[in-house]
């Protein structure tokens, strides 16, 4: 009959039930090509201290790479008592080289070995992500740079506030989305310690050169403490907590075109290729892409959250409940990647109706400017705020616009008003004044775009 790989002090059989609660094989024979890598570098380090000839050192790695050739054709035959990725492959080593295949684990635990596959694979995987997000920023920038002659209103508090470019609004959350880009760049060095060497817990008895494994592997330093090796996961937790932050920044961004693309603002219509339908309600064109982007938000920072509950309290080194740490962080990576894509495909073809943004335009945005038009003639800005305000009541009192007031109007509001207050009500005048660095201006927002297109092009 046959023996599990930890079988030896066992007499009685597993539960059937625990037997596939145990099982992590389903969801981490992901990381099969890892866990290949790591066990070829592996075995040079074992040959390195004569634990493995050279020979045997070539055996294994043809061995191994046998086994990585069947994951890739889709042959790779899985059996019952392959209980992950990590003895799924020793089963199959041994099967192809024999009992050679029972030196590869010689000093070696799953506990070390898991860490360093998970962070090989998340190595891996957060330049998929990093393309993603850097995708999604082009089209931004793109869009932007084509679109900077629309105007609409700037909001606060969703109620309309001052005159900015759409394109300046686009690329606040692209700003946004480039800072995720630094944060992500900055988790790699933390990803990538090395914790192969650690054994089960107490550090590898043969001297393998860790170093060397670091190198063969891409690692760019050793965890230097081999409890801490096989027990940390603060590289997930990491990779989690950022994932939470830019989906809640495409959520936010998500939660602006959903309002701009109501039939009562009208500013954008998403394309057909990004909506879907009512199955009753047949005028219905629903943004379910911009919908699901802002859920899947809340999904990507429960696995965080879930991920941390798992690890508060839990003794030093491996514990079982590490095991947990995989369907949160494939979850994550793959629905981060794809929301990347679904909002960069969104915005790439979305609408704009700058005609609708114009004329949501209502000359009391312009209140502000008005009160600065004051301000230039050495009047105090707390004492035009409120001359302005009372522009905008007076207006308010007649049914009419501030532009519409007269200039008779004017003067008994403040003796400062001239002829010239009518160049106040110019939306574009107003956004091309905003001069200052990180304003709406043509000059501003170009500066904006040049600036993310350096950050795109650094790396
Ligand atoms: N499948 C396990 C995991 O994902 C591998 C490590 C198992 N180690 C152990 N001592 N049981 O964490």
């Amino acid at each position: 009959t046959k023996q599990k790989l930890w079988g030896g002090r066992f007499t009685g059989k597993t539960d059937p039930l625990m037997h596939a609660f145990n099982q992590s094989l389903k969801y981490d024979q992901r990381m099969h090509s890892v866990d290949i890598q790591g066990s070829i570098a592996y075995a040079k380090s074992l040959g390195r201290v004569g634990i493995l000839t050279d020979e045997e050192v070539v055996k294994m790695e043809e061995g191994l790479k046998a086994v990585e050739q069947e994951w890739a054709n889709g042959t790779f035959a899985i059996q019952e008592d392959d209980e992950d990725i990590h003895t799924a492959n020793e089963r199959r080593l041994s099967e192809i080289v024999g009992s050679l295949g029972g030196k590869l684990h010689t000093g070696r635990s799953r506990n070390d070995q898991v860490a360093t596959d998970m962070r090989l694979w998340l190595l891996e995987e957060v330049k998929e992500v990093e393309a993603g997000l850097k995708g999604l920023i082009r089209v931004m920038v793109e869009r932007a740079d084509k679109e900077k002659d629309v105007l609409m209103p700037g909001y606060t508090h969703l109620q309309r506030g001052q005159p900015i470019r759409w394109s300046h609004l686009l690329l606040s959350h692209a700003f946004s989305f480039a800072s995720d880009l630094q944060r992500l760049q900055q988790l790699i060095p933390r990803i990538a310690v090395l914790p192969l060497g650690s054994g089960a817990l107490a550090g590898n008895p043969f001297c393998v050169d860790r170093e060397f494994l670091a190198k063969e592997l891409g690692f760019h330093s050793v965890a230097e403490n081999s409890l801490w090796g096989v027990g940390d996961r603060d590289f997930i937790v990491e990779f989690l907590m950022w994932s939470s932050l830019t989906m809640t920044h495409i959520s936010r961004m998500a939660e602006d075109l959903i309002i701009y693309s109501t039939a009562e603002f009208g500013f954008i219509t998403l394309s057909d290729a990004y909506s879907t339908g009512s199955s009753m309600m047949p005028q219905k064109k629903n943004p379910d892409s911009l919908e699901l982007l802002r859920g899947k938000s809340g999904r990507i920072f429960g696995n965080m959250a879930g991920f941390v509950m798992t690890l508060k309290g839990l003794p030093s080194t491996y514990n079982k409940d590490l095991q947990e740490d995989k369907e949160p962080l494939f979850d994550s990576v793959d629905n981060v990647s794809a929301s990347f894509k679904i909002a960069e495909g969104v915005i790439a073809t979305l609408n704009v109706h700058s005609e609708k943004m114009y004329s949501a335009l209502t000359m009391d945005v312009l209140a502000t400017d008005l009160a600065d038009y004051l301000v230039r003639k050495g009047v105090p800005f707390r004492e035009t705020h409120h001359v302005s305000g009372r522009a905008v009541a007076l207006a308010e009192s007649r049914k009419c616009q501030i532009s519409e007031l007269t200039l008779e109007d004017y003067q008994t509001l403040h003796e400062k008003f001239t002829e010239d207050v009518k160049d106040v009500f110019d939306f574009e005048a107003s956004v091309e004044r905003r001069q200052a660095i990180g304003g709406p201006s043509r000059k501003m927002v170009d500066r904006q775009i040049a600036v993310l297109r350096e950050t795109l092009d650094k790396q």
